[in-house]
């Protein structure tokens, strides 16, 4: 039995009310929401799927994709944004052709944007999952994707 069928098997009278703990759950084990999640889930309570997506859409938790091991924070908080957080940003979406909010297809990386990260005096600043950069540089984003990538590739 698959750990989604193992949800479903919990909410066994299928009333629709149950959809958002359904998802909480599968989103819990999964760490998001699968489109064959999504569809399981609608066959369980009968409903159509985009049913299921409009209801998962509209609460920011849920996520649809799986979380990228690398998360870039790109601050783009007043500080930062005077000291060139723009052309930071941009170099990090030419280097690795990914729009804030999207991950790449082999989970590696994702791109955010934030406000403030708590450390104007060295704007700009990136978080790169729980890591601080300060001071960053357009032509330091490509040393540190190819830093990252060389680790991934040694392991
Ligand atoms: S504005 Fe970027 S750290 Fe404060």
């Amino acid at each position: 039995m698959t750990e989604i069928e193992a949800i479903l098997q919990k909410y066994q009278n299928r009333d629709r009310e149950y959809l958002l703990p359904i998802l909480q759950d599968i989103q819990s084990v999964s760490g998001f929401l699968s489109r064959q999640a999504v569809i399981s889930v609608a066959a369980h309570l009968k409903i159509p799927t985009s049913k299921v997506y409009a209801v998962a859409t509209f609460y920011e938790r849920f996520r649809f994709l799986p979380k990228a091991k690398y998360r870039i924070s790109v601050c783009n908080g007043t500080g930062c944004h005077i000291e060139g957080s723009g052309n930071l940003l941009e170099a990090f979406k030419r280097l690795m052709g990914l729009e804030p909010g999207a991950e790449l297809k082999n989970e590696l990386f994702s791109l955010e944007v934030v406000q403030c990260l708590g450390a104007c005096g060295n704007a700009p600043v990136i978080k790169i999952n729980d890591v601080f950069y300060s001071n960053v540089t357009p032509d330091m984003v490509p040393e540190l994707i190819a830093a990252i990538k060389a680790r991934e590739e040694i392991k």
